[in-house]
């Protein structure tokens, strides 16, 4: 009952889902992404996982539209319309309801708060429901609000990753990527901002894709994920417990 409202005052819901298919990516001649298949379907949260220099980072720089696959291709699939994304700007592609949470934050550290914040509202979409969005960010964010004047470079790890995910939010997105949200946050800070990622979630409707090395923190709102090894998926897991049981999983993330 509750979620109906909400959804019905966020108006129609859109059914988007990525699907990538076989593509290959790299830096020049370094080839980074060899045939990696990938898809998100509406309302899911799905995680990649895979220890560093795996290709994480490049394959949520791929579906943005900064790094330019040679092969395959990266279809947003939204209500009923196919489109290519290989070959749009990243302005473009967050034109389509795409954003993402890089990874390191990547703020401007000598602005403010706030305008850096406004530098994430720049979708036609997203400039004519400004204060709207920027309300919904400072109320998930409180912390924000308080120091909206302050020069973000100043801030904590922490405040700086809730400015990155608000920076986010203020394109109104419906599919939202998120590269290792836990990346340098005290433990009780990656249990505050799992916890936040799954609430912005449900009340923002959005389908994730969330890179994250922390297996335990990734699973407690995953519905199913990946394992990217060398470029390659190395395991498509359709749930938690799949992945838990895992080798791959158990060798590079349980310990076992
Ligand atoms: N701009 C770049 N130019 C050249 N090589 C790059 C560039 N960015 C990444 N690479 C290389 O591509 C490979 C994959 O990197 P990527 O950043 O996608 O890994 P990742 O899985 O995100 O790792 P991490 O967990 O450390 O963030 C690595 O070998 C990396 O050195
Ligand atoms: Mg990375």
């Amino acid at each position: 009952m509750t979620s109906s409202i909400i959804r019905m005052s966020k108006g129609p819901i859109l059914e988007n889902r990525i699907v990538i298919d076989d593509i290959v990516a790299g830096y020049g001649p370094v080839q980074v992404l060899r045939g990696v298949s990938v898809h998100v379907e509406p309302g899911e949260t799905v995680v990649l996982l895979g220890s560093n220099g795996n290709g994480k980072s490049t394959l949520i720089n791929a579906i943005m539209g900064i790094v330019r696959p040679t092969a395959g291709s990266i279809i947003l699939e939204r209500d009923g319309q196919r489109i290519d994304l290989i070959g749009k700007a990243p302005e473009e592609i967050v034109g389509l309801g795409i954003a993402m949470v890089p990874e390191g934050r990547r703020l401007f550290p000598a602005l403010t708060v706030e305008e850096n914040l406004m530098l994430g509202a720049y979708r036609k979409d997203a400039r004519a429901k400004i204060t709207e969005n920027l309300e919904f960010c400072l109320e998930a964010f409180p912390a924000l609000r308080e120091r909206y004047k302050q020069i973000a470079g100043n801030m904590s790890g922490g405040e700086q990753q809730m400015i990155a995910f608000a920076r986010a939010l203020m394109s109104a997105p419906s599919i939202l990527l998120i590269d290792e949200p836990s990346v340098g946050l005290a433990p009780i800070l990656v249990n505050r901002m799992i916890a936040k990622i799954a609430e912005l979630k449900t009340h923002r409707n959005l389908t994730i894709l969330m890179a994250e090395q922390n297996f335990n923190q990734a699973i407690k709102i995953a519905d199913r994920g990946y394992i990217i090894v060398h470029g390659e998926i190395a395991f498509e897991g359709r749930n938690t417990e799949e992945l838990k049981n895992n080798e791959l999983i158990k060798q590079y993330y349980l310990g076992v």
